[in-house]
């Protein structure tokens, strides 16, 4: 039997469809995680733990248990385990990334200066150190830390004193994450224009996109908040082919060559623009909307390549399908969420799930990192998709104290 350790980070949300992939491909699973909570029943040699803000530390771990009880296959389920899995998969000689390649997805900055490089389009970008006028940047502008995530501490500033705010808001959010307040933060032009994600995967090198989801929400700021995902993509067909080959030219830039992934762009009229790309898939519980061949998730076809297994006909179903990350528009602690009942009944809506427990804070963007949930619908076509989205999104009453 075939065995594939999950590298699962602490805040995932896709452990149990990377473990509902593992038994239908028939793998046993081996889990490495931050946590020992998160290991569940797994003990012994089913289990590992390891710190993945360590990737040198946490791939010697891996290397030494394939040694005992071998690996055929290394995959992180989320950004926060690429690291590990690029250098685990490199000392293991398992498909894998370069560790620098995936190094560079991790670095908003490094991505930036690797697109440069290599003349991909993309949103014009200086960095600010504390003390830099961050008013002087181009404006409207989009500031960002370099290695956050789900949108958070992504703020728009017009005009050079909502851009002084906006990054003194940006050092308040690095240092409740963790991360060093004092750090470079990027400052880019704004790209106008409608967003799209490109679903995809890198065999040897080339890019086979699986799908392309618009994002039918205007994200225009100045905090952007990802919403509604729908595929296919109703731009011109013409449109979409550059997009894919812009996309795969991103991931050939970065030096990427194996595995799953996730890049979002900007189309204004004939001007496409790379935002950035991720060494992973979708995030969330976003893949839910995507089904392959004769069902297969998104999670299976990552698991059947990293095991070198054949993937069969993995061409997206024909129906519309999307996902809306459910906002959260105000602060405070989740009481309930009524109306559930009633946005699972809207037609074509197939589930709704709420992420995050009643009891437990909610906070808006910028600051927040966790999605109050996720409406899945299909269709007939994707306007059919969106407005069951939006029904259910308006069917539920979120209850906060
Ligand atoms: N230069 C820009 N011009 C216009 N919009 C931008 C720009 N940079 C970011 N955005 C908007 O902000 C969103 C989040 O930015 P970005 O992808 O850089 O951050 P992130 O935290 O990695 O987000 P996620 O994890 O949700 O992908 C983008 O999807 C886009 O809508
Ligand atoms: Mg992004």
């Amino acid at each position: 039997m075939a065995r594939v350790l999950l590298l699962l980070p602490t805040a995932t949300y896709r452990a149990e469809d990377f473990l509902a992939a593992a038994e239908a491909v028939g793998a046993e699973v081996v889990i490495a995680s931050e946590r020992r909570q998160a290991l569940g029943g797994a003990m012994g040699d089913r289990a590992l733990r390891v710190d993945l803000r360590r990737p040198e530390r946490a791939a010697a771990a891996v290397v030494e248990l394939s040694e005992r009880v071998g690996l055929d296959a290394v995959v992180a389920v989320d950004d926060g385990g690429v690291a590990t899995a690029a250098l685990a998969g490199e000392r293991l000689g398992l498909p894998h990334n370069s560790p620098a390649a995936v190094a560079a997805t991790r670095d908003k900055a490094a991505m930036r200066r690797a697109f440069a490089a290599a003349g991909i389009p993309q949103p014009g970008f200086r960095l600010l150190l504390p003390g830099d006028d961050a008013g002087a940047v181009e404006l409207p502008t989009v500031l960002k830390p370099v290695a956050l995530s789900a949108s958070r501490g992504v703020i728009r500033a017009d005009d050079p004193a909502a851009a002084a705010a906006a990054e003194a808001r940006i050092r308040a959010i690095l240092a409740d994450a963790g991360e060093d307040p004092g750090g470079p933060i990027l400052a880019e032009t704004y790209a106008p224009g409608a967003e799209v994600a490109v679903e995809a995967l890198l065999r040897g090198g080339e890019l086979e996109v699986l799908a392309v989801f618009d994002k039918p929400d205007p994200l225009e700021g100045p905090y952007f908040e990802e919403t509604i995902y729908v595929t296919p993509s109703r731009l011109p067909a013409e449109a979409q082919r550059r997009v894919e080959e812009t996309a795969a030219a991103a991931a050939a830039a970065l030096g990427l060559r194996e595995g799953p992934v996730h890049a979002e762009l900007r189309v204004d009229g004939d001007r496409i623009r790379v935002l950035e790309l991720a060494a992973r898939s979708i995030g969330g519980l976003c893949s839910r909307s995507l089904r392959f061949g004769a069902g297969i998730s998104l999670e299976e076809v990552i698991l059947r390549h990293a095991l070198g297994l054949p993937l069969g006909d993995h061409a997206r179903e024909r129906a519309a399908s999307g996902v809306m990350m459910l906002p959260i528009r105000r602060a405070g602690t989740l009481r309930e969420v009524g109306g559930l009942d009633a946005a699972r009944a809207v037609p074509g809506v197939s589930d709704v799930r709420i992420t995050i427990a009643p009891g437990r804070p909610v906070v808006p963007l910028p600051e927040g990192d966790r999605y109050l949930g996720f409406a899945f619908a299909r269709g007939e076509t994707p306007a059919e998709v969106e407005a069951a989205l939006r029904a259910a999104d308006a069917a539920l009453d979120v209850v906060l104290d």
